[in-house]
């Protein structure tokens, strides 16, 4: 099928360092995912042949249409790592634009390349040349602060290098997640290109994705956060809301830990490694909150904790404190009974999500 094709209408699952991790999108997948983003990947530590970077860019048997999304500077470098990608088994290779995190934006990396419109053009140029088949794109945010958003000079050069697409997170790289996204600049992006447009920013549930869609008049919509907190949203976008119980939710992170242990083994190592993991997303998991009683939905900037949970099993899953997400993630992977009488009580005051994220 075409990516143009492939892409319309498609609610994307987002780049996430951690959260990408090959059996969440696994799960992903299972739950309607078809296009999946890798974890950002530093093309310079492919070429040092470092073992780590080389599994965030393993596609599993069956993975509809997996991008890996590339991070550099140096042309060469990209499109040798963008050839190398395809040849394991990419089917789009995307470039980051977007990472807001020190460490990298120093060396030129992530949102600093949203700075240079005419290198993230060459470095385009580079990689459609070096691939054979697979779909270029870009993933870039508004700008650096509000004061200097260029991002229509980003779209423009991404489509000028010849970029198949280009998604856009709809916030500075200074705003980090303390504003909303804006999806009238994405619209204005939407407007200026004839690359299909994929928006990205706060869509926690799957309705929200036609509005959007058709408000900012883009090809597709991706989500991030909402696939970590609620990683039904694939399914929602496709057949409609329903509620959710504490039963099905626990099914679902109860899967999650089967796709793990296939993954990382079921040893003592591989058993540490899908611990810790699945003690990660239980911070996302805990976020998730039923439907408001006058039918209203909550929204991705506003977290509610102060609501009427139906069960003891949803307030224990509501918790965010290190005991209860230890007691649970102990449950999980121990494929023990969860019984919210026996949970420990929080010890400290609810912990700050991370989102200090890379995009
Ligand atoms: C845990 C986490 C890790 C992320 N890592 C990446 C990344 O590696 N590459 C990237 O382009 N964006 C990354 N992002 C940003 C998301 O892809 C997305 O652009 C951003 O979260 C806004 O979308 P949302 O409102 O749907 O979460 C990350 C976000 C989160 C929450």
């Amino acid at each position: 099928m075409p990516f143009s094709t492939l892409l319309d209408g498609a609610l994307v699952m987002g780049p996430m360092t951690k959260g990408s991790n090959l059996p969440y999108r696994r799960l992903c997948v299972e739950l309607g995912a078809r296009i999946t983003m890798s974890e950002m990947t530093v093309a310079r530590r492919l070429k040092q042949r470092r073992k780590g970077e080389f599994a965030l860019v393993r596609r599993f048997e069956g993975e509809p249409c997996f991008g890996v999304q590339l991070a550099g500077t140096n042309p060469e470098e990209m499109a040798w790592a963008a050839a190398l990608v395809e040849s394991r088994g990419a089917d789009l290779v995307d470039l980051n634009c977007g990472c807001p995190i020190d460490y990298f934006t120093h060396k030129g990396l992530g949102a600093a390349l949203g700075r240079q419109p005419s290198r993230l053009r060459r470095l385009i140029e580079a990689m459609k040349k070096a691939v054979g088949r697979v779909p270029v794109t870009a993933k870039i945010r508004l700008g650096w602060n509000d004061d200097d958003r260029n991002h229509l000079d980003q779209a423009r050069a991404a489509a000028d290098g010849g970029a198949d697409a280009l998604t856009v997170h709809g916030r500075t790289r200074n705003a980090r997640y303390r504003t909303d996204a804006d999806w009238d600049a994405i619209g204005e992006i939407a407007a200026a290109v004839s690359i299909p447009v994929i928006g990205n920013g706060d869509v926690l549930y799957g309705h929200q994705v036609e509005v959007l869609r058709a408000r900012a008049g883009c090809a597709a919509v991706m989500t991030a956060r909402a696939a970590l907190i609620r990683p039904w949203i694939f399914r929602e976008h496709a057949e409609g809301y329903r509620e959710m119980s504490a039963e099905d939710r626990v099914a679902i992170y109860r899967r999650y830990v089967r796709l793990a242990r296939e993954h990382w083994g079921d040893d003592e190592h591989g058993l540490a490694r899908v611990r810790t993991f699945t003690r990660w997303h239980l911070d996302f998991w805990c976020r998730d909150v039923p439907r408001h009683a006058d039918g209203t939905f909550p929204s991705m900037q506003v977290r509610e904790l102060a609501f009427g949970a139906r069960s003891p099993l949803e307030a224990l899953l509501s918790r965010g404190d290190g005991n209860a997400h230890d007691y649970l993630a102990d449950c999980l992977v121990e494929q023990r009974e969860i019984v919210p009488a026996e949970a420990p009580s929080a010890s400290q005051p609810v912990a700050e999500l991370q989102t200090e994220a890379a995009g």
